[in-house]
């Protein structure tokens, strides 16, 4: 059964923008789950429809087996924890740790320290507790919105832009934590370098879904990508240019992780196929795998 359920649904603002039409999409369990598209596309309206903050909508929401209505959105949220994109939006207590302890307290969770103090620990920011929110930098507001979300355990993390203002150690940190996350997960984002790294599956949203499928098969389609207004990540860009100029790369990588495990196949194989050749010329001992430097010496030798 899904743990979360998007069907069919369609959603206007007041003043006549139609933010979605026809979006449907179904989690399972333990999913992680990008949704990427441009400015404009509708991502965050989305998050926000699912946790209940925009209404009346067309089609349906379901949560946890729960249809979503006016009369079900406040247990709902129980069920699900949002990080907003603009921190500002989630952050309000005096400290620190009274924000990040608010949600569990408010759920009536027990043991609410322990869970601000893991928190803040998983978010790396323990050293902010009894700092004031609104005069950290962007970054680490952001650290701290997802750090009140991590107290409270919901069954369905809702993360938008979760990396977007990060430094770049920051975000890796980021990237690690929510991949080894065991938790049903929808992130929408622009960083599809960070998405490849934790998701199992990605949609592009433009206002509708144009595509649906893993970050992989996403970027393969890059003329879908593009017309999306979407751009590849540069790594990909870079093996595109090299399978232009005639190298071998197969798949695109999305990631450097991906690029540097497939840089290393490649090299691999290439050694393998050589020394076989070589090998073969004189007089064939069993293949074995060598060096590429290496087997450069023993072609001059044969
Ligand atoms: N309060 C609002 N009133 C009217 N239109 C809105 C409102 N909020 C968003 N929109 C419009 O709804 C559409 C979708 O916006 P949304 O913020 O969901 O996009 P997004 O994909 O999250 O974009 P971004 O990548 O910039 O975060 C846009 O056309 C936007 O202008
Ligand atoms: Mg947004």
């Amino acid at each position: 059964m899904s743990i979360l359920r998007v069907s069919n649904v369609g959603y206007s603002y007041e003043d006549g923008t139609v933010a979605l039409s026809g979006v449907s999409l179904s989690l399972e369990e333990g999913d992680k789950v990008a949704i990427v598209g441009p400015n404009g596309a509708g991502k965050s309206t989305l998050l926000h429809l699912i946790s209940g903050f925009r209404a009346p909508f067309t089609g349906e929401v379901d949560v946890c087996g729960r249809t979503l209505d006016r009369h079900t959105a406040d247990l709902v949220r129980k069920d699900l924890g949002i990080v907003f994109q603009d921190p500002d939006d989630q952050l309000f207590m005096p400290t620190v740790e009274e924000d990040v302890a608010f949600g569990p307290r408010n759920l009536g969770l027990d043991d609410v320290e322990g869970r601000v103090s893991r928190a803040l620990e998983s978010a790396g920011i323990g050293q902010l507790a009894k700092r004031r929110p609104h005069r950290l930098s962007y970054g680490m507001k952001k650290r701290v919105a997802i750090a009140g979300i991590l107290a409270m355990d919901p069954k369905i993390l809702l993360l938008d832009e979760p990396t977007s203002g990060l430094d770049p150690r920051s975000r890796t940190d980021l990237i690690r934590l929510l991949k080894d996350m065991d938790r049903t997960m929808l992130i929408a984002t622009h960083d599809l370098e960070a998405a490849a790294e934790i998701v199992d599956r990605a949609m592009v949203l433009k206002t509708e879904v144009v595509m649906e499928g893993t970050m992989r098969e996403l970027v393969m389609a890059t003329d879908v990508i593009e017309r999306s207004g979407l751009e590849i990540p540069p790594v990909s860009k870079l093996f595109k240019v090299l399978g232009a100029l005639g190298y071998p790369v197969g798949a695109l990588p999305v990631s450097m992780d991906q690029a540097v495990a497939q840089i290393t196949t490649m090299m691999d194989s290439e050694g393998r196929a050589l020394h076989t050749h070589i090998h073969g010329h004189e007089g064939g001992s069993k293949p074995h795998a060598h060096r590429p430097g290496r087997e450069g010496r023993d072609s001059e030798k044969g």
